[in-house]
């Protein structure tokens, strides 16, 4: 199950990744919003990424304008890789390399094409583990410090 959220400037893409995800038989619960109305996206992403930690969804996909105020807020929630990419190679390796689990697009950066690979990439690609997993070990312990 993938979670998802937007704010207004994500919300078009949203709807265009619903339909790529549709069409996979990918199950999601969109978090909202449903309208294009302004919105602040912090309390977005922290709902979407708390159904993450909790459990109950495997990874989530975040939109916004820019795709960045929603990976910082993300990443403020504790158990959370969120990782804001607008190319391929990045939306790839952080899944190798960083196990991500959300992923934060920018409505206003990327056209629907490039989100669709860019989330296909993030969705069907598995971390590596390895020598990638002490250092994911290393953030966490850095979260449980701070
Ligand atoms: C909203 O105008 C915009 O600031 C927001 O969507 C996002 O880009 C913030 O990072």
């Amino acid at each position: 199950m993938i979670a998802l959220g937007c704010d207004h400037g994500g919300f078009e893409i949203k709807e265009t990744i619903k339909v790529y995800l549709d069409n996979q038989n990918i199950e999601y619960k969109d978090f909202g919003v449903y309208n294009c109305d302004s919105v602040d996206y912090p309390s977005i992403a922290k709902t979407v990424c708390d159904c993450v930690v909790s459990g109950e969804c495997e990874k989530a996909l975040l939109f916004c304008g820019t795709g960045v105020g929603m990976s910082i807020a993300a990443n403020k929630i504790k158990g959370i890789r969120a990782a804001c990419c607008s190319d391929s190679f990045s939306a790839k390796y952080t899944r190798l390399h960083n196990d991500s689990n959300v992923l934060c697009l920018g409505g206003r950066v990327v056209g629907a094409g490039l989100a669709t690979e860019l989330v296909d990439l993030f969705i069907n690609t598995s971390f590596e583990g390895g020598r990638h997993q002490t250092r994911v070990d290393q953030i966490t312990e850095i979260e449980n410090k701070n």
